[in-house]
């Protein structure tokens, strides 16, 4: 795992959209997998910025929302098919055909998950994952005990997730309880994860991740497993870690060709 600290809150974002577009240059099709919530959506903002100045183009390319929240409403402006649609398809310009996202409101829920592992199956491997990380590890909805071989499928949002959650809807109430999730198995399918976190809300986590033991209390752990994961963070988030030291230095001496900033 490469750990990157940055500069500050805002290169978090622009050194992750590097990374991403790297992948986008390199093949117009790649699958890239999306992320919601706040964490990721600087990089959102830095490759609509590229798209916009005619630097880099989205059109072709095939895209994954990693979960969706279960029974809100078709055309919630929080469910994330909304968000995606908000914050990724209209700024990036991505041809909304190409980009799936679990469905949350089929009567058949376990079909639905099927079906999406499916989708992943023939489109994919993904060829870059952005991950953010809840506050108590997770990734994806993969809360506290989620199966490192798990898949798509339904899942019990945990109460922290959900009062974390509770700032995009008008009271707690609304934040749905289930949601659709990857699974970690199917998250560490992809050739490529690209990890951001900010704030010292997240610092407890980000060690635990990275640190810690590989353990489902820590669902982010996971990406210890994984053979090309960056975990892009600010020093507020990197203020519970141990190693700092080596990986601003391991950071600092990258050879040319790992370099993405
Ligand atoms: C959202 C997702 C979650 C978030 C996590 C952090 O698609 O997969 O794992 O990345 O809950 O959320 P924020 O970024 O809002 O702090």
């Amino acid at each position: 795992m490469q750990v990157v600290i940055a500069e500050s809150t805002t290169q978090v974002g622009l050194l992750a959209a590097r990374k991403v577009a790297q992948v986008i240059r390199r093949r117009a099709d790649a699958v890239i997998g999306l992320a919601t919530g706040s964490s990721p959506l600087a990089i959102y903002a830095e490759l609509a910025r590229q798209v916009a100045e005619g630097e880099l183009d989205c059109s072709t390319l095939r895209a994954f929302a990693l979960d969706e929240y279960v029974g809100l409403p078709p055309g919630h402006p929080e469910s994330y098919r909304q968000v995606i649609q908000r914050e990724v398809v209209e700024p990036l310009r991505l041809t909304p055909g190409l980009v799936h996202v679990p469905d949350g409101s089929a009567a058949d829920v376990a079909a639905a998950c099927t079906a999406y592992e499916q989708k992943l199956a023939q489109t994919g491997p993904v060829d870059i994952q952005i991950l953010g990380i809840g506050s108590n590890g997770h990734i994806g909805f993969n809360e506290p005990t989620s199966s490192f071989a798990s898949r798509t499928r339904i899942k019990t949002l945990a109460p922290k997730t959900r009062a974390d959650n509770a700032r995009f809807f008008s009271s707690l109430d609304e934040v749905p309880i289930h949601c659709l999730t990857q699974g970690l198995a199917t998250i560490l399918d992809a050739r490529e994860l690209v990890l951001v976190a900010q704030g010292a809300k997240k610092a407890e986590a980000v060690a635990k991740m990275v640190e810690g033991p590989v353990t489902s209390m820590c669902p982010g752990s996971a990406l210890q497993f994984h053979p090309n994961a960056t975990v892009i963070i600010d020093a507020d988030a990197a203020s519970r870690l141990t190693l700092t030291e080596y990986y601003r230095y391991s950071y600092d001496n990258l050879p040319d060709w790992q370099r993405f900033d």
